[in-house]
Parts: C-alpha cells; structure tokens; sequence
C-alpha cells in the first residue's frame, strides 16, 4: 500500500508539472535589450511559437538600466511609457500568461522601445478547447454500461481524474504504467 501511496504521489507531481506549462525565453535567449539589426526582432521570434493559458515568459535585463512594461494597444504602437498596465523592473522577470489573447510588452525606456525592444504575444484559446484528441464523451446518464465505481484501494491503481490537461496526462499514464510494471518486479 505504501509502494502505491508512493507511485500516486509521482504521478500528481507529474500531473501538476504538465498542467503548469511552457516557460519560454524572450526572444529564445530571454536577453531584453534593444535588438541587433541583423538578429530577428522578439515579434518575428514570437509569431514562430505557440502561448497557451499557462505558459510563462522570462525577460533578463539589468534593474537599474532597463524594465519591462505591459501595455495597451495604442501604448505599444506609440511606445508610450507614461502609461502601463503593469511594470517590472527585477532584473527577471517572469510573466504568466493567465488569459488568451494579446499581450504587449515594450521597454520601460522610451528610446529603447523606438529601437524595437518591444514585443506582442498572442495567447491561444485555453488548452481544454485546443485539443481535439479526446472527442467529446458521451452523456453518462445514456451510457448503458456505466464504469465501475472505484474501489476504495482495493487494486492500488489511482484512478486519475479528468481535467484540462487530460490529453497530455495520457501520455504520461501510458509512460507511468510502463514504470509500474517495472517496479512491479522490484517489489
Ligand atoms: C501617453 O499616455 C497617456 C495616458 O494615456 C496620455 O495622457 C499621454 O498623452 C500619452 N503620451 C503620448 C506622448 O502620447
Ligand atoms: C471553449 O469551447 C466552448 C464550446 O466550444 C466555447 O463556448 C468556449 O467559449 C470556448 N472557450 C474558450 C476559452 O475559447
């Protein structure tokens, strides 16, 4: 029973470290500064990646010389830092992306901004609604053979609720039993 409570606790750990998403690099290095005119500026970095809900970014710069600020539309169009909707200056900063839909950044320094240190993200649609992997189950009421109901530790096996990260826990259950099986032979 100990060795289950064990595998249980894994498989959470799992669990929770999927549903907490992607952490991406500004820019892929996570560098925030003005950037070089050959380099690929954070907007074309930015349109080859995915956001979903969850997923985080990272921006690295120094404190005292640069910051970053979350801004409206007209704001970033003009690089007005005189108005943000949220101001970091850390040194890395870390922003998770809770909602869908854009979200734009520029430098705290106007001139920096004006050199294109500035960037938009647009966040996709929530992960549940992403994936078309799992089709839409049928109504439990109709169901003419409903599942069993769970057996209260009887066999060990957890029984994984679904949630919005199902899709991806799949995997991982399939990977998970193939640990238990090995583990099976050890205990
Ligand atoms: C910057 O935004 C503020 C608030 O919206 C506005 O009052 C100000 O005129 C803007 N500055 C410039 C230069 O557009
Ligand atoms: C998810 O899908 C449902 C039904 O298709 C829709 O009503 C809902 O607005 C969607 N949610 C998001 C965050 O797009």
């Amino acid at each position: 029973m100990a060795n289950s409570l064990f595998l249980f606790s894994l498989f959470l750990f799992m669990a929770v470290s999927l549903a907490a998403g992607t952490q991406f690099r500004v820019g892929g290095t996570g560098t925030w500064a003005i950037p070089d005119s050959n380099a690929m500026s954070y907007n074309q970095w930015a349109e080859k990646n995915r956001f979903q809900v969850g997923d985080s970014i990272s921006f690295m710069y120094l404190p005292d010389k640069d910051s970053v600020l979350l801004v409206d539309a007209d704001a970033y169009n003009s690089c007005n830092t005189s108005s943000h909707i949220d101001e970091f200056n850390d040194g890395n900063t870390v922003f998770t992306f809770a909602r869908s839909g854009a979200f734009h950044f520029i430098s705290g320094i106007k001139d920096n901004c004006d050199k294109n240190e500035k960037l938009v993200v647009v966040v996709m649609v929530d992960r549940s609604n992403s994936s078309s992997l799992a089709p839409a189950a049928p109504p439990t009421s109709s169901s003419s053979s409903p599942p069993p109901p769970p057996s209260e530790g009887a066999t060990g096996e957890p029984t994984p609720t679904p949630n919005a990260a199902s899709s991806k826990v799949v995997g991982v259950i399939s990977t998970f039993g193939a640990i238990l099986g090995a583990l099976s032979y050890v205990f």
